[in-house]
């Protein structure tokens, strides 16, 4: 063949033995060696097998084939980014936007580990997580599977995340490879992405994954200019597999192939479901694969790579001996399991820990929050209550009732059980002999009027979901409308603080809702954004309401004043066949993009308060990241020359305040301007607990990678000769410490 980057491919992995020392990714070397072993003793046919779906008509949501000659029983492939779909006696985790909102690697890292139990003890070998797209736009669909709109800080929640998958066996799948931005013709849409953006913002949560040593990476269903993500030779050769060095596979999402020679060529490894029509085998791979090897317009030598990374994968999870059977039917839904295998173990515990850290306090008057000493609470709307018809009301979660845990399509779970906020409060109230009353309704404002009266709180719980496109769920096509509270939620708001002088906001959502009819209001006292916190969201909003928990979390995103405020929107409507979106907005999305215009937000990325208050103090700066320069081609992304950390940032938080709890301290980068970069970019964070009147020393610590940008002429990372701004701050706005380098 005369595609250079083929010839660059097939000596890929050697040449990556040379970087793979440092950087996480030594584990492959001797998968690589067993796997070539396997190989040798391996038929066309059954390596075709291993890279060819089975379609559908197995217990997965995706199966591969058995090749029983090398005891390679064939990959059970299963959704979710937070917890096994489809499948019962499992954990609802909370999905990765909340896991993003606590800032905290280690609860990160838990619940990736918790995860990847659950998959593997259901028999899962591939995981079909995480989910690592931006929030460019604030109303699509899918943001909440993500860690939100900064790229370094989805990059840590993928890293953390695969890693903790990883480490109990399961193979992670970083997804969606890439640019999958909105629900709206996400496959009939051209994503027209720039390459210092690329690099930047879009593919840096994948490099992290890549970095943390991730089984797969998944393809996406858009174009990214004008050509399919599936047969992207620049993204999928170019990117991944030279730049960043990846040495798993690359499959297809779900029907996201679209061809056979130059899928191939391009860098697609494994293509899912695999067949084109359901129950039979036709197929852009299978035979199809077959012939393409035989008239010669794939060579097998690129076969041979593609099932040496999907064996290299199974070998490096340790899946070629003891691994549990599949024990669940995803294609029975939500009927109960053959074996029952009740996966949950303690897994609560640390839902509940992750829905309390990720609680975001955004308005707390005269600390109304914590309660102290009420004795009459009023609960009002829906959205504290329980579904009508149970928490799986919905197939996968396509409807808005009740309390609001995760958003819809196949980035769920079954729920076990949801805990209702008005459960939680009610049992939690009768330990101080609290009266509770409710109305769980969003609609009768006679009733919310009657239950806000007179009492010592009137707690309103609102809404807002969004998912997977599909069908309409209240005429939402998977991305938002807008950025409007939903079932007039607004109106409720407004409907309580007429009646209350102490009216609590709770917000259920599954990214930024527009706060301003009722913000403002002096009988709105405080607002507690909730966001989806999975199976135990009664319990975690009741530990932060009656102070058992001192609230930490932090907005993974801005919520600005108006949804025209933001960078990127979503696109509604086309008239092409296929829709161009530019990414015009470049690097500066979310709070880059509100910072770069002087757009004031209502709360800004990061922002979040506690019961406490904290002082910074004593910043030094150590080291340089001057001197030398990256490495160009394969492998160049992730060379340690980049990644090792060169600068340390010490300071000092210290509680001035009466109770202890969280601080998260952020660090911010400002490049010079002649780099045309955002104000502030986040690239560093840490929960440190300090106790009241103590102190607690940070030291965070960063790379050259986190002081560089995309050089587009070069195609390397440059670290910037000018002075580059540090910034330490309680939020994105909120800078407490400055200095430079
Ligand atoms: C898309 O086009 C832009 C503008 O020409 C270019 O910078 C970028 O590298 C291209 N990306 C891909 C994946 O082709
Ligand atoms: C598909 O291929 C498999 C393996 O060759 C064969 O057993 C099966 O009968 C085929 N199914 C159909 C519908 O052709
Ligand atoms: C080779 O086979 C593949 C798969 O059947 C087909 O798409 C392609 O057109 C063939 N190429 C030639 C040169 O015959
Ligand atoms: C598994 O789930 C089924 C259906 O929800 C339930 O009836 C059964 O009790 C569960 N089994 C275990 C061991 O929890
Ligand atoms: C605030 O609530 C009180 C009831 O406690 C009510 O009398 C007052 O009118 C409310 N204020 C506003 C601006 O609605
Ligand atoms: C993260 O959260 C856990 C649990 O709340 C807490 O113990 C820890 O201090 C936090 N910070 C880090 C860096 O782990």
């Amino acid at each position: 063949m005369s595609n250079p980057l083929l010839l660059v491919l097939r000596s890929l992995p050697i040449l990556l033995l040379l970087i793979s020392s440092s950087n996480g990714q030594a584990s492959w070397t001797a998968a690589y060696a067993k796997a070539q072993q396997a190989l040798s003793q391996l038929e066309l046919a059954d390596k075709v097998n291993i890279l060819t779906g089975q379609g559908g008509s197995s217990r997965c949501i995706g199966n591969t084939s058995p090749v029983p000659s090398i005891n390679f029983p064939g990959f059970c492939l299963e959704d979710s980014p937070l917890g096994v779909r489809l499948a019962t006696n499992v954990s609802a985790f909370p999905p990765a936007i909340n896991v993003a909102s606590t800032f905290n690697r280690t609860l990160m890292r838990q619940r990736g580990e918790a995860m990847g139990a659950e998959f593997r003890g259901k028999g899962v070998n591939v995981a079909l997580g995480p989910m690592m797209n931006l929030a460019r736009a604030p109303a699509a669909g899918r943001n909440w599977e993500g860690f939100g709109a900064d790229p370094f800080l989805s990059g840590e929640g993928a890293f953390e995340t695969v890693t903790g998958l990883q480490s109990q066996g399961v193979q992670a799948t970083a997804k969606h490879f890439v640019n999958n931005e909105q629900e709206h013709f996400r496959t009939t849409s051209s994503s027209d992405v720039d390459d210092r953006t690329q690099h930047e913002l879009y593919t840096l949560p994948f490099l992290r994954s890549v970095q943390a040593g991730v089984a797969a990476v998944m393809c996406s269903y858009n174009q990214i200019n004008s050509t399919y993500a599936c047969e992207n030779d620049k993204t999928l050769n170019g990117i991944l597999k030279v730049e960043f060095g990846f040495q798993g596979y690359v499959m297809s999402d779900w029907g996201a192939t679209h061809s056979t020679t130059p899928a191939i060529l391009s860098g697609l490894d494994v293509t899912m479901p695999g067949s084109l029509v359901p129950g039979t085998n036709s197929s852009f791979f299978g035979t199809a694969l077959i012939s393409a090897v035989q008239n010669g317009s794939v060579p097998e030598s690129r076969v041979d790579d593609m099932a040496l990374r999907v064996l290299a994968a199974w070998y490096k999870l340790g899946q070629d001996s003891g691994y549990p059977p599949v024990n669940f039917d995803s294609h029975n839904n939500n009927a109960p399991d053959d074996e029952q295998v009740n996966v949950q173990g303690d897994h609560k515990v640390l839902i509940r820990e992750i829905g309390k850290a990720s609680t975001v306090l955004l308005k707390n008057v005269n600390n109304v929050l914590p309660f102290k000493q009420l004795k009459t609470i009023g609960i009002i709307g829906n959205g504290a209550g329980a579904a009508a018809r149970g928490p799986n009301e919905f197939p996968d979660r396509q409807g808005d009732d009740g309390v609001l845990g995760m958003g819809w399509g196949s980035g769920t779970a079954t729920y076990p059980y949801l805990v209702t906020p008005v459960d939680a409060i009610t049992a939690r109230a009768a330990e101080d002999g609290t009266t509770v009353s409710s109305s769980l309704s969003d609609t009768d404002l006679a009733a919310a009027a009657a239950v806000a009266s007179d009492k010592d709180v009137a707690l309103v719980f609102i809404t807002a979901d969004s998912g997977e496109g599909g069908g309409l769920v209240e005429g939402n096509a998977g991305d938002r409308n807008d950025l409007q509270a939903w079932h007039n939620g607004d109106t409720l708001v407004q409907q309580v603080a007429q009646f209350s002088a102490n009216t609590i906001v709770v917000v259920n959502s599954v990214g930024p809702i527009v706060v301003e009819a009722w913000i403002e209001h002096p009988n709105v006292t405080a607002v507690v954004w909730s966001g989806l916190p999975g199976q135990e969201a009664g319990n975690a909003v009741t530990d932060v309401l009656f102070g058992a928990y001192n609230p930490s979390g932090r907005l993974p995103f801005t919520i600005g004043k108006s949804i025209t405020d933001y960078a990127a929107q979503v696109i509604y409507t086309t008239t092409t066949p296929i829709l161009q979106i530019p990414y015009s907005e470049g690097i500066f999305i979310d709070y880059r993009h509100f910072d770069a215009a002087g757009i004031a937000p209502r709360f800004e990325f990061g922002f979040g308060l506690s019961y406490t208050t904290f002082a910074y103090s004593g910043l030094s700066i150590s080291g340089s990241p001057r001197g030398g320069q990256a490495p160009t081609g394969p492998g160049s992304s992730v060379d340690p020359w980049l990644h090792d950390p060169v600068v340390t940032v010490h300071f000092t938080v210290k509680n001035t305040g009466q109770v202890a709890g969280h601080e998260i301290p952020q660090l911010y980068v400002s490049l010079p301007a002649s780099t045309n970069s955002p104000p502030r970019m986040l690239k560093g964070f840490d929960s440190v607990f300090v106790a009241p009147g103590g102190s607690q020393a940070v030291t965070l610590q960063l790379s050259r990678f986190d002081l560089a940008m995309w050089d587009v002429v070069e195609q390397r990372w440059q670290v910037p000769d000018e002075k580059i701004g540090i910034s330490i701050g309680a939020s994105s706005r909120d800078i407490r410490l400055s200095g430079s380098l």
